[in-house]
């Protein structure tokens, strides 16, 4: 892909536009683009001893490795029937309405995003690569970067002021190569496209919640309520979310804890047990994109066959209420399923409890 100038930039113009519409400076965007709508056992040294002690070091990074993976951290999602969007959508053109019932069986949801460590536990037995570091970019929010490293690309951006694309930035390296991870091991990964969270649901033994599962997941049992716990943003003046405060972008006051993103296991969790199901990172779905929706009674909806772009729901550490209002169940954005950018992760479903739960 990298090997073709069109290709690629065909590629990076549609991360533009759907970094531009779906994540931040989501009004103007819209406005402008106007949518209807290997083992990782490490190498022994020889002789038995150090045999020994690398197969005892496997098999506690294998049980780590389990548990990491999200095969024991997942919860029941009981199933049955709720008013999925909304009749009074905050954002029109994204589709969060009409209110409709939508019937759900029962499935099982990670309680927390995919982590890091998650991620490199997948990563390290199976070798996977992932698109960014294949495009050998991806989006970052420039208030996560350097003066220095934004003077550098700036000219690229005008038409996307904070999205910046930034060669070498992948989930190892979540504001470029200078970046790493290594003290971030907790908080979601970033920087996967929706194939790489499917690679990693289906390494699980998972797969990727529908939207209509995600939305259900994140009402916690609570019915038309705007956030996982209820109407009000900071019930008793807590807050329940890692989103902005603040002047967006130029002023983070991360009056939350934090500026970028968070650890998975922060914030109290919502009725069903899940950890922050809105802010943080957006969440992938599995469901295609599509803003008009029948009002009818549903059961279990995948939505389109087919389509250009996937739902992603629950906004992220950049979201606040004065131009992406979008850290509500019933919101939802959009993204082809190759983007990847430094605010988007993702957290698996499954039917059943994989063998190893
Ligand atoms: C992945 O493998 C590397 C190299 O062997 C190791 O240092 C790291 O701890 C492993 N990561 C996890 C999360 O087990």
């Amino acid at each position: 892909m990298a090997a073709s100038g069109r290709c690629r930039s065909h590629r990076l113009l549609l991360l533009l536009l759907a970094a531009l519409t779906a994540a931040a400076g989501e009004e103007a965007a819209r406005q402008a683009a106007a949518p209807a709508a290997g083992c990782g056992c490490g190498s022994s040294r020889g002789g038995d001893g150090g045999r020994e002690a690398a197969a005892r070091r496997y098999s506690a990074e294998a049980a780590a490795g389990e548990r990491a993976a999200g095969r024991r951290r997942m919860v029941a999602i009981p199933g049955g029937v709720f008013t999925m969007g909304t009749d009074e959508p905050e954002i029109q053109q994204d589709g969060e309405w009409p209110a409709r019932r939508v019937h759900v069986n029962s499935f099982y949801m990670d309680q927390y995003e995919v982590s890091n460590e998650d991620f490199e536990i997948f990563v390290n037995s199976t070798g996977y690569v992932t698109e960014a570091e294949k495009f050998g970019d991806s989006f970052v929010f420039e208030g996560m970067l350097s003066e220095e490293v934004k003077a550098e690309i700036h000219q690229a951006v005008a038409a996307a002021p904070w999205w910046l694309p930034v060669k070498g930035a992948n989930w190892k390296h979540p504001e470029g190569p200078d970046s790493n991870i290594l003290k971030r091991m907790d908080h979601p990964v970033l920087h996967v496209s929706w194939n790489d969270a499917l690679a990693f649901c289906t390494w699980a033994g998972k797969r990727l919640p529908t939207e209509a599962e995600w939305e259900y997941s994140c009402r916690g049992g609570l019915e038309n309520r705007l956030f996982p716990w209820g109407n009000k943003l900071q019930p008793k003046g807590q807050h329940y979310v890692n989103i902005w405060q603040g002047v967006f972008p130029t002023s983070n006051t991360a009056e939350d804890g934090y500026k970028g993103t968070a650890p998975v296991t922060a914030f109290p969790p919502n009725g069903y047990g899940l950890y922050n199901i809105v802010g943080n990172a957006w969440e992938w779905t599995s469901d295609w994109w599509v803003v008009h929706h029948s009002a009818d009674e549903a059961h279990n909806p995948k939505g389109p066959s087919s389509g250009t772009d996937k739902v992603k729901k629950g906004g992220s550490y950049m979201c606040h209420k004065s131009y992406c209002y979008r850290y509500r169940c019933a919101a939802r954005s959009q993204n082809t399923p190759d983007s990847s950018a430094s605010n988007l992760g993702f957290r698996c479903a499954a039917d059943s409890l994989p063998d190893l739960q």
